[in-house]
């Protein structure tokens, strides 16, 4: 027979929160306490800290590693955001990024998977019928969010180069609008694909750019309130390889247009500001570009540019 207490929802500062209706089953209060510190910084608030640190046992352990990673998360953060205060250039913020990021990865990751590996524990053991099995379900997905925030940093800050390959650009497109079609099936938003039968191979990473369609088409997603259309068009442009996203969504003001490839910048409450620095990046390793046009209203057009042939794989052919 399941003895645990019934738990009930609180509001605390605004964030939903569980709670044990007595005092009486601890261990679950400190998930309930781990679960609303973890939604809170994976909404960016990095002051939070639990107060289950100060206990002598496992339990107390797991509340110093959530501590220390929080506040080297909030050190990284104001370092980031100091150099980007200091205007470096591109390439030095970059390469500093690089080195913060690498910390950044053994300093929270470590912890990180010690947080995972005591909710495991403590999921296995809570009856089958608890109702705390919820909460720790909902730990183990921000911790997910946590680690593919972190990754997504990490290949922004220390990207791989491109292992390029001549091949065909409308199948690696149209896997990445097939995976987005996927996700908004029962949203009004229809995605339409133009591809060009007569492209010749392109040479690029395809699994790069199938990452820089994906944060393209995500953006498109998410800036569509209620119905809209999303044209993805492959095409032949001056030589090179094109490939237009254009959608009906909200659009962006011009004030705001210049920063929406710096690192960091969003303007959503859960975004990481990296998809479109990172599809930047991967464009500019494929000796490529990314444009943007918008409209506050219409809706947002990006143009990818990729040249058919990379000049190392060129020279090394000649
Ligand atoms: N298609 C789009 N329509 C409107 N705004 C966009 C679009 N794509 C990007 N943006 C703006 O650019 C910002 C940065 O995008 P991105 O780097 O992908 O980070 P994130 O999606 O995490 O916010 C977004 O927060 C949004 O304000
Ligand atoms: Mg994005």
């Amino acid at each position: 027979m399941d003895i645990c207490p019934p738990l009930i929802l609180l509001q605390e500062n605004g964030y939903k929160v569980l709670a044990a209706t007595n005092g009486g089953d601890d261990l679950r209060l400190v998930m309930v306490e781990l679960q609303g510190k973890i939604v809170r910084v994976g909404e960016g608030d990095l002051d939070v800290t639990v107060g289950f640190a100060n206990r002598n046992d496992e339990i107390g352990d797991l509340g110093r590693n959530f501590n220390h990673m929080v506040q080297q998360l909030c050190e990284s953060r104001e370092e980031v955001e100091r150099l980007h205060r200091a205007q470096m250039s591109r390439a030095q913020c970059l390469a500093t990024l690089g080195e913060l990021a690498t910390g950044l990865a053994h300093e929270i990751r470590n912890p990180l998977a010690g947080i995972a590996g005591v909710i495991e524990i403590v999921g296995r053991d809570l009856p089958v019928t608890s109702p705390a099995r919820a909460v720790v379900k909902d730990v183990r997905l921000e911790i997910a969010q946590i680690d593919h925030i972190l990754t997504d940093l990490l290949q922004t800050a220390r990207p791989r180069l491109p292992e390029v390959r001549p091949s065909d650009l409308n199948t690696t497109v149209e896997h990445a609008a097939m995976l987005v079609r996927q996700q908004v099936l029962s949203r009004p938003i229809r995605i339409e694909l133009q591809k060009d039968p007569n492209l010749p191979t392109v040479e690029h990473d395809s699994g790069q750019i199938h990452q820089v369609l994906l944060n393209l088409l995500l953006n498109a997603v998410q800036a569509i309130d209620g119905a809209g259309v999303i044209r993805v068009e492959i095409s032949l442009l001056n030589g090179d390889a094109a490939i237009t996203v254009v959608d009906t969504g909200r659009g962006i003001a011009p004030e705001h247009l210049p920063n929406i490839f710096r690192p960091f910048y969003t303007t959503k409450t859960n975004g990481t500001g990296l998809g479109l620095s990172l599809a930047r990046q991967i464009a500019e390793e494929h000796h490529g570009r990314i444009e943007v046009t918008s409209k506050v209203g219409k809706g947002t057009r990006f143009l990818v540019v990729l040249p058919l042939q990379q000049a190392t794989a060129q020279g090394a052919a000649s």
